[in-house]
């Protein structure tokens, strides 16, 4: 799964700091904290025919990252919000957009990490780009492939997954190796080598559970926020589990279990909802890789709810 240049976004224009530049032109700059020590937390967001799809959440999520890095100046949510809207009107954007929010401490005084060295508020970038989900095109065929990474996600005691920040090479060397092995994404496991979730990406399975109880049912599972973020996309599927009588938990999740499992998924604003056809070569479930009926109910619940729900901000 390689993205590809849509030829509708080569005159984007970016908004940094409330300054509309076109994507040629626009940079920050190299005293910025995002480039000195990607000092930096960021959101993903999905506009749907006008409205963004838990705006308020992603927001939220932005403000708790940055007050945990002790970020002094954090734009309020209206602030946000209008910059927002001033970069999809001046781009034109109704619908099928991605919103790249990246909040940077700002531009340091002279080079280094400290953060007293930054004195002159953050930068706050808008990047809006016309993006389909971008896992659709294996929706129709095999569904994704996933292998296992070598590399390990941190637990709190190393760096708290739910700090949204923009050190991304954790997951980037994650994504090397799919790369190299061939597939569309890797799996990623915990420090005790349960799954926490893919480079970028939230993992549910469909399977019976309890798998040695009498009367095993078929439950939707997720690993709890042991070692990945708490998303948005997720805390979704959960909901909507739990208000259409969809048996689901979160629990310690092995390799073993996706292995075996009935249905394997992946969410995140970026991509959705998206059935997973293969781990680590062994195909998930019993039938030729197709999406699966759970797989395909929730996606259809999802999409319900962006069509009903959402911040109108065009
Ligand atoms: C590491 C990681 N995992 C999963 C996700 C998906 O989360 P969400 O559903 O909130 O977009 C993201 C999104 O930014 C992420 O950065």
């Amino acid at each position: 799964m390689l993205q590809t240049f849509n030829e509708a976004n080569r005159d984007l224009l970016v908004n940094i700091n409330g300054d509309l530049v076109h994507r040629d032109q626009a940079g920050i700059s190299p005293f910025d904290s995002a480039v000195q020590g990607g000092d930096a937390v960021w959101e993903g967001l999905r506009l749907y025919n006008g409205k963004i799809f838990t705006l308020d959440e992603h927001l939220e999520r932005l403000r708790r990252s940055a007050r945990a890095l002790a970020f002094t100046q954090i734009p309020t949510r209206d602030e946000i919000v209008a910059e927002i809207k001033k970069t999809l009107a001046a781009n034109s954007m109704t619908d099928g957009v991605h919103i790249r929010l990246t909040l940077t401490r700002g531009v340091k005084v002279t080079s280094g990490m400290d953060p007293r060295l930054n004195q002159s508020g953050p930068t706050l970038i808008v990047l809006a780009e016309h993006k389909r989900p971008v896992y659709d095109d294996a929706q129709g065929g095999e569904g994704l492939s996933l292998i296992t990474s070598s590399v390990r996600r941190f637990p709190p005691d190393c760096m708290d997954p739910n700090i949204h920040h923009n050190n991304l090479i954790q997951s980037i060397m994650a994504k090397v190796e799919a790369n190299a092995a061939g597939a569309d994404d890797a799996l990623m496991l915990d420090q005790r080598g349960f799954v926490a979730e893919t480079n970028a990406t939230h993992v549910f399975i469909v399977s019976e559970h309890p798998a040695h109880a009498g009367k095993p049912e078929m439950v939707v599972q997720t690993p709890r926020t042991v070692a990945c973020p708490e998303g948005i996309t997720r805390q979704c599927v959960l909901d909507l589990c739990a208000d259409n009588s969809i048996p689901c938990v979160e629990r310690d999740i092995s390799l073993t279990h996706v292995y075996n499992a009935a249905e394997c998924f992946t969410t995140g604003t970026m991509g959705e909802l998206s059935w997973v056809g293969r781990v680590d070569g062994r195909p998930i479930g019993d039938a030729a890789p197709a999406m699966g009926p759970v797989t395909q109910r929730l996606r259809g619940l999802f999409r319900e709810l962006t069509d009903r729900a959402g911040v109108q901000v065009v």
